[in-house]
């Protein structure tokens, strides 16, 4: 999978992508990360890529032109499956929004800054608004980072055990059920007897059980989705 990432910071989104889980995605080139600063399109020497709102009020808005330019030119390379704008006002992101872009090949995403974008890149470009939750950060680049993380884990080979991220909380509508290590006795808190009794069924009986008890507890909303 390749993703491409426009920003006026491409400096907040190097690290993300290079430890752990992701760079081992980039290593066995499952997932490739590419980050375009949207100032090489800016449209003079003074790097402008943004200006005041028309109509009055505090705060700049990206212009146009650049935005344009460079989403032109990067389609001209290749055909996005999603061009996905990181915005507050967006759907909101979920485990099925990454489980299904995980599915798709090449995604673009825009990070938007100050006010936000004009409006006729979004209507022009734009095929999926994503917010990662209700509040507001000072770019889409933590919140792409964010998507791009959770998408990252869910590409078959990224995990060790691929299994795994199928029994991640929110995986079937439910959180994920408490987990253990040793020792078995942690000062004088003990590891719940099914967990070292060895009888697989048993075990999974169990986690099933509290992952539904949990879920009712801290997410009875989720309990309702389909
Ligand atoms: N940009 C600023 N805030 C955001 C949010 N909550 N989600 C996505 N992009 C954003």
């Amino acid at each position: 999978m390749q993703i491409d990432i426009i920003t006026v910071v491409p400096e907040l989104l190097e690290s993300p992508f290079n430890h752990s889980i992701m760079k081992r995605a980039k290593e066995k080139g499952l997932l490739n990360v590419n980050l375009y600063n949207l100032r090489r399109w800016a449209i003079n020497k003074h790097m402008q890529v943004d200006d005041y709102q028309f109509g009055g009020g505090a705060g700049m808005v990206m212009m146009p032109e650049p935005l344009a330019n460079a989403i032109d030119e990067l389609q001209q390379a290749k055909k996005y499956d999603e061009i996905i704008f990181m915005t507050p006002d967006g759907e909101s992101f979920n485990q099925k929004t990454a489980n299904s872009l995980s599915l798709k090949e090449n995604i673009l995403i825009i990070c938007g800054h100050y006010k936000g974008i004009d409006e006729r890149i979004r209507q022009k470009y734009i095929t999926r608004e994503i917010s990662i939750g209700d509040y507001v950060l000072s770019g889409g680049e933590l919140a792409a980072a964010v998507v791009v993380d959770a998408i990252g884990r869910l590409l078959p080979g990224v995990l060790n055990d691929e299994t795994s991220a199928l029994f991640d909380s929110f995986q079937d509508n439910l959180l994920a059920p408490p987990v253990y290590t040793r020792p078995a006795d942690f000062r004088g808190n003990k590891v719940p007897d099914v967990l070292l009794q060895g009888d697989p069924k048993k075990v999974e009986e169990w986690r099933h059980e509290q992952s539904l008890l949990r879920t009712k507890e801290r997410r009875p909303d989720l309990l309702d989705e389909e």
